[in-house]
């Protein structure tokens, strides 16, 4: 077969649109399936900054959208970011003009993965986006490909660099919230705007586009249950470690005969679980298959190197010129997502109540969890110096989250506690 080389255009070049180009600069023939890839128009917003290439031979475009539309571009890569604007008209003009689209953009994806995901099918060209989640781990691969020959129960794991980094500091030097974050924004794996990572929503992205991928259904942001770190307390990584925990913003999406239940919060894992383990900026995964049995992948999920390998596999993937349904079946015969109301889920979890050290008030709070059906698995007060009043700490069995949330508003009016109690669940995994 003839050797084809593909003219690639890159809309996006910030940290990953730098390290492709510098990649395919150096390995244009790194596909197995032996096409060439070049470089041959970019897009971005500030064409004189300085990149780790020189883009002057390249064919600029002020508009993404025109990129995608040149007749002079066989295989359109996005990596300018955001649900909708630029990001999204490109992608579509891409893949309306019959080209094969690589994207490693989560929120579009997460937002608009089942629309995209028609066009491109009525189209017959691939869209394909392995770097939206995980960077260079290969989580969406596994579950599109490998995992076809299983169901899939449940996916749990971490997927926010930035967070996890910040989670692990907080712990490792007794430094605040605020300060890590300061530091882990000049890393560069933080996104534009830190909130979208602190308040849990690229790993809400990043699991709802693995939920669809898992259970064969159209990806469902709105429908994902998110709780970021901002809140977390070193006085909570410290009381958890007592008890036996390490604090990780855990992203899960598990599949029931009721429906899917997709979910991030910051989560207790033990400390011996390999998703306590991963430290740093690191992402971790467990996949379970009802044949399968559990798959734990781990590796980075950000970064030049690591995210731009990710889009270059798909780019080679484009090669192949295998065209697979987007997610786990065709767009039009995609599961619909029926989500599990929140207050029906069931699991442990660890409440931290501040209370006066004064006579009756475990026995208060005790008798009100019993009250709610609430029982106690584990349980610690532990003086801190400066905590204003005592907390007393204590990890749950199994309850329904409704029985948790109504001990909690009890627990919250008695004349002993002074603030209304902390609660993060247990992670199930
Ligand atoms: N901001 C993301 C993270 C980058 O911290 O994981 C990769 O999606």
């Amino acid at each position: 077969m003839t050797k084809k080389t593909w003219r690639v255009g890159v809309a996006g070049l910030g940290t990953v649109g730098g390290g492709l180009l510098q990649f395919l600069a150096e390995r244009p023939d790194f596909a197995p399936a032996g096409d060439r890839a070049v470089v041959t128009a970019v897009s971005a917003r500030n064409k004189t900054r300085a990149r780790p290439v020189d883009i002057s031979t390249l064919a600029w475009f002020d508009d993404p959208v025109a990129l995608a539309a040149s007749p002079d571009v066989d295989l359109f890569v996005e990596l300018i970011g955001g649900s909708d604007g630029p990001a999204k008209a490109a992608v579509e003009t891409a893949l309306k003009a019959g080209k094969p689209v690589v994207t490693a953009n989560k929120a579009l994806i997460a937002v608009h993965g089942a629309e995209l995901a028609a066009l491109a099918e009525a189209q017959g060209v691939p869209l394909l986006f392995e770097a939206a989640v995980m960077g260079g781990t290969p989580a969406v691969k596994m579950l599109r490909e490998a995992m076809v020959g299983d169901d899939v129960v449940s996916v749990a794991g971490i997927l926010n660099g930035t967070c996890n980094f910040i989670l692990t500091e907080m712990e490792k030097t007794g430094r605040s919230f605020a300060d890590v974050l300061r530091e882990a924004q000049g890393l560069g794996y933080a996104e534009a705007d830190p909130t979208t990572d602190v308040g849990g929503f690229d790993a809400g992205h990043k699991i709802s586009i693995l939920a669809a991928l898992a259970f064969g259904c159209a990806p469902n942001f709105e429908a994902a249950e998110i709780e970021g770190i901002s809140d977390v307390e070193l006085l909570d990584i410290k009381l958890a470690k007592d008890l036996g925990y390490r604090i990780k913003l855990v992203a899960s999406a598990a599949k029931t005969d009721d429906g899917v239940a997709v979910k991030v919060h910051p989560s207790l894992t033990p400390l011996y679980h390999p998703l306590a383990q991963a430290g740093g900026a690191l992402n971790a995964l467990f996949i379970e298959g009802k044949r399968i049995g559990r798959i734990f992948i781990q590796g980075p999920g950000a970064g030049a190197g690591p995210t731009a390998a990710a889009v270059a596999a798909d780019i080679a993937d484009v090669m192949t010129r295998a065209v697979r349904p987007v997610f786990q079946a065709p767009a039009g015969a995609l599961a619909p997502f029926i989500a599990i109301d929140p207050a029906r889920a069931v699991g442990k979890a660890y409440l931290r109540i501040m209370a006066k050290d004064q006579p009756g008030v475990i026995a208060a709070i005790s008798e009100t969890l019993a009250e709610c059906g609430v029982s106690i698995d584990s349980f610690l007060q532990k003086p801190v110096e400066g905590a204003g009043g005592v907390p007393i700490v204590l990890v749950t069995h199994a309850t329904p989250e409704s029985n948790l949330l109504d001990a909690i508003s009890r627990i919250e009016k008695l004349q002993t506690v002074l603030e209304r109690p902390r609660l993060l669940r247990v992670a199930r995994i």
